[in-house]
């Protein structure tokens, strides 16, 4: 009996997840190097590398959403508009998830695209960015290239943005970026806070567009935070990063999207990319929009592993910002790249530099808690050298 395509994928389901999901380990072979700084390179051959260095979901998206990208293949040749389901219907999903209209929402090939069209859309030479210091780097990235102004104003003594001086630092300027919790310090502002300081912002500076980036939003657990897409649609000039890549575990699928104000969106719905999420990337994020459990067990299990490598490094003597997300920011006494370049020479990839703490302080993303118990036995190693090093040594050949 002959088997169609569909048929075929349909049948080769579960063997195709799995090894999908056996797969996960190779990703670190095609990664772009800059995420560790070219550590990686120091991983021995033969050692299975843990990556602590891109805040992914160490796990993936869930079964369902594999699935949804393993029925796409035979759509693989049709334009994203001709596919079922198509862009206008994961606008229509993501609308419903908030019950906003769908002129509130302009996807992106990742979030990235969005605060790329952000930048180009909102900042001129005369009206620049404002940003945290270290805070994530694509929006800096893109104004240097156009030759825009860049205000960068450091995170305070807890590692939070700093807010008084972001809120005087905006009048006049064209964006202003808040990433609530912060990359790379991994801190969290309070909905009051951000009420503040869009309130502030707004009456000294109407025309200064405010950018609140929440891709680490499912990983909150601090009550005192609230997501800002309630104030972003109720304040002209205001919207709302998020994406698919971190708590979804589709980081290799690129889709995120902005949400706010319709008059606010136009603007980046110009710039971006046509046809710009993919067949897979439509059905993956729709699938994933059907599965709020799966989110909430993976909230659940990086609460459970954040605790576990907060506590571990505490007790080396290495202490943390208050991480509500998924890495955490340590002081670990030593530049980040000596102790990255120890420990990636143990299998264990950590974070880049972030100035202006890259003489104390790493970037260090949760991952299983398999992976935070061997990764803490090496971070032991590299710390405390003379008591410990048997044990890295024991603990490197069992990995092999
Ligand atoms: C704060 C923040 N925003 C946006 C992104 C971009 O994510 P993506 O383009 O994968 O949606 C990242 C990725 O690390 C991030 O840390």
């Amino acid at each position: 009996m002959p088997v169609s395509r569909r048929g075929f994928l349909r049948g080769s389901l579960d063997t195709r997840s799995g090894a999908f999901i056996a797969a996960r380990g190779l990703e670190a072979h095609f990664a772009d190097a800059a995420q560790g700084d070219g550590a990686r390179a120091l991983v021995p051959a033969g050692v299975n590398e843990i990556r602590l260095s891109s805040n992914e979901n160490p796990l993936g998206p869930g079964k369902a959403v594999l699935d949804a990208i393993l029925m796409k293949f035979p759509e693989a040749g049709r334009y994203p508009f001709n596919s079922t389901p198509n862009e206008t219907a994961l606008v229509a999903a993501i609308a419903g998830k908030f019950a906003v209209k769908p002129e509130n929402i302009v996807v992106g090939a990742g979030s990235q695209e969005i605060l790329k069209c952000a930048v180009r859309a909102f900042t001129t030479p005369e009206r620049g960015l404002v940003t945290g210091s270290p805070s994530f780097e694509n929006c800096p990235r893109i104004a240097r290239r156009l030759e825009h102004p860049i205000t960068e104003i450091t995170v305070d003594s807890k590692f939070r943005l700093d807010i008084e001086p972001m809120i005087a630092a905006s009048k006049g300027a064209g964006l202003v970026f808040l990433n609530n919790p912060n990359n790379p310090t991994a801190t969290v502002l309070g909905a009051g806070a951000v009420t503040d300081f869009v309130t502030r912002v707004r009456a000294a500076s109407p025309d200064t567009v405010i950018l609140i980036d929440e891709a680490y939003h499912d990983y909150v657990t601090d009550p005192s935070y609230r997501s800002a897409v309630p104030l972003a649609l109720e304040t002209p000039n205001v919207f709302v990063s998020r994406t698919f890549s971190k708590a979804y575990g589709m980081a290799g699928m690129r889709v995120g999207y902005a949400i706010g104000h319709a008059d606010t969106l136009k603007a980046l719905a110009r710039l971006k990319m046509p046809y710009n999420v993919s067949v897979f990337g439509i059905a993956a994020a729709m699938a994933a929009l059907n599965d709020p459990a799966h989110i909430d067990a993976e909230r659940a299990r990086n609460t459970a592993v954040r605790a576990f490598a907060v506590k571990a490094l505490e007790d080396l003597g290495c202490k943390s910002s208050a991480s509500q997300a998924n890495f955490l920011f340590t002081d670990v006494g030593r530049p980040a790249k000596e102790f990255r370049d120890a420990c990636a020479k143990q299998g264990v990839v950590v974070g880049r530099d972030f100035p202006p703490f890259e003489k104390t302080h790493v970037r260090i993303s949760v991952g299983t808690m398999d992976e935070m118990q061997k990764a803490v036995a090496v971070f032991r190693s590299v710390l405390r050298p003379a008591t410990t090093s048997l044990d890295g040594r024991r603990q490197e050949e069992s990995w092999r």
